[in-house]
């Protein structure tokens, strides 16, 4: 093994049934718990998926001066569970569930009152799973975990089990992020932490593994021998709304999509098979994948650089509110990169994200070598199309494995054709959001769906990689609603390029 976290959990033992569960959202009067946070807990306690515990409470920590009658009015203003619930009175019933208890969060005397607070919506000592969601801004995350230990509410007993949830980014570059990790690790255990990245909560991102992996005949094509190339795309078609000029123009593209989610995706496409699904098998192998991406520094001083990294903005970036008006932060960047180990030497990844483009879509399209010869013409005269599976992550989520056919007459003239899979054909109802899923596994305390401290720092070691070689590139220029700059084409090389638009 890897990694290990000795530290087990007290209460693994025992049957959901015993335990009582407790869900304190810190922040909980902004964006994230309206929209995301309270919807997946309202669907997962409406679908039953709670019930299997003695009880739950969902509590709500914010500065504002509300009690729990106040901050039940202000989900039912922004949070569309509200809307969704009310005919039938569910959202009524859920709210019984709801708590509130007002907290500076930079005031450490008021996490005193948090403690007693909680303890007295527990007051016998029976089974307890007590999980904090921190849903604040990064430069308030050690501050509060720090607080809530503190007042020894991370102290773990027999009957007590803490979990602390942290919402990327985790830290800007690798040092930030050891430094980061170090800290939260003076505080609290790995076995405690749980680090998100929502994309790992989609169900498309999860079939990835059971694609592979439950079906044998995919994977003996999985590889260098077979594989031509990778690409890797997450496009999108929102700019910088909600005011995250600011944000944005510090992180960048790289920084937002790139160094997590598209990671990730990566991860699971190009991963061996673990020896189970258990969080650790899981996570090794995806270690080992993030550590074996090439550093920039090792591409050959020969190579042209705008090869390897295509990065751009939009047209009216520079005007949006918080952008610096000479930024020269990425909106899109494209990456060729390469996986040195036995499976992948070779085969490009090319990994691509991008605000403001013509369409939103997540995908992965594997693409296969031409055929060493060909009786059927010249590629170019049939209009052959390498093979390809793409597996749709979102939002048409699906799967199609792209192949060419004989069209029907005399000679052998061709046509591309593809076979399809589609969920919503598949079942009868929409897959639960990423977050629904996400915070049972906390609850129910299954990392697997979560990140490792060693993920994340060998994510940041080839991110780091990547920022430092992008600046011998220059930063291009798209028009909004167009698919991105027409440099990035020089990224496929000698590969048959053609990019992915679904
Ligand atoms: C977030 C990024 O992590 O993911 C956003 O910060 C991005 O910039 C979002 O828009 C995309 O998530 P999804 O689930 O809509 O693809």
């Amino acid at each position: 093994m890897l990694y290990s976290t000795a530290d087990q959990d007290p209460l693994a033992s025992m049957s959901s049934s015993q335990k009582h569960v407790q869900v304190v959202i810190l922040g909980a009067s902004g964006d994230l718990n309206a929209r995301k946070l309270v919807p997946a807990l309202y669907h997962s306690w409406q679908r039953g998926n709670l019930s299997k515990y003695h009880s739950v409470r969902v509590i709500g920590i914010a500065r504002r001066p509300w009690d729990e009658q106040l901050f039940q009015e202000h989900l039912e203003h922004k949070s569309p569970a509200a809307e969704e619930g009310k005919s039938d009175g569910s959202w009524a019933k859920f709210t019984e569930l709801i708590g509130y208890c007002r907290v500076h969060l930079d005031q450490p005397a008021d996490y005193e009152q948090m403690r007693k607070y909680l303890d007295n919506l527990h007051q016998n000592n029976e089974p307890l799973v007590r999980v904090f969601y921190l849903a604040v801004k990064p430069d308030l995350f050690l501050e509060t975990v720090a607080n809530i230990k503190r007042v020894g509410l991370f102290d773990d007993s027999d009957s007590l089990c803490t979990r602390v949830v942290v919402e990327k980014p985790f830290g800007h570059d690798l040092m930030s992020s050891i430094e980061l990790n170090k800290s939260l690790g003076t505080m609290v255990t790995e076995r405690q932490l749980y680090r998100i990245d929502h994309y790992l909560g989609k169900e498309t991102v999860q079939n990835i593994l059971a694609f592979r992996f439950r079906n044998a005949m995919f994977e003996p094509m999985w590889n260098q021998k077979y594989v031509e190339l990778v690409q890797i795309t997450v496009a999108e078609t929102v700019g910088m709304e909600n005011g995250r000029g600011g944000y944005y123009d510090q992180a960048g593209a790289l920084r937002d999509i790139i160094q997590n989610h598209a990671l990730q995706l990566l991860a699971l496409v190009a991963m061996e098979p673990p020896a189970s699904l258990k969080a650790d098998d899981v996570r090794n192998e995806k270690v080992k994948v993030l550590s074996s991406l090439r550093k920039m520094e090792d591409i050959s001083p020969n190579v042209d650089p705008e090869t390897h990294i295509c990065r751009a903005q939009f047209d009216t970036y520079r005007d949006d509110k918080g952008v610096a008006e000479d930024s020269e932060t990425e909106t899109y960047i494209a990456i060729r990169t390469y996986i040195d180990n036995w499976r992948w030497g070779g085969v490009p990844f090319i990994l691509r994200t991008g605000k403001c483009l013509k369409e939103r879509f997540t995908s992965i399209r594997v693409q296969y070598h031409m055929p060493p010869h060909t009786m059927f013409g010249s590629y170019d005269e049939c209009h052959l199309r390498p093979n390809h599976i793409n597996l749709r992550i979102q939002p048409n989520e699906g799967i199609d494995i792209a192949f060419d056919v004989k069209k029907p007459g005399s000679g052998y003239d061709m046509k591309n054709a593809a076979l399809s899979f589609n969920y919503s054909d598949a079942f009868q109802r929409p897959s639960p959001d990423a977050y629904q899923r996400l915070l049972e596994d906390v609850i129910g305390g299954d990392q697997s769906l979560f990140i490792r401290s060693d993920e994340v720092e060998a994510s940041w070691q080839w991110a780091d990689s990547v920022r430092r070689y992008m600046q011998k590139t220059p930063v291009c220029n798209y028009p909004k609603q167009s698919w991105g700059p027409k440099e990035a084409d020089k990224l496929f090389g000698e590969c048959e390029g053609r990019w992915a638009t679904k």
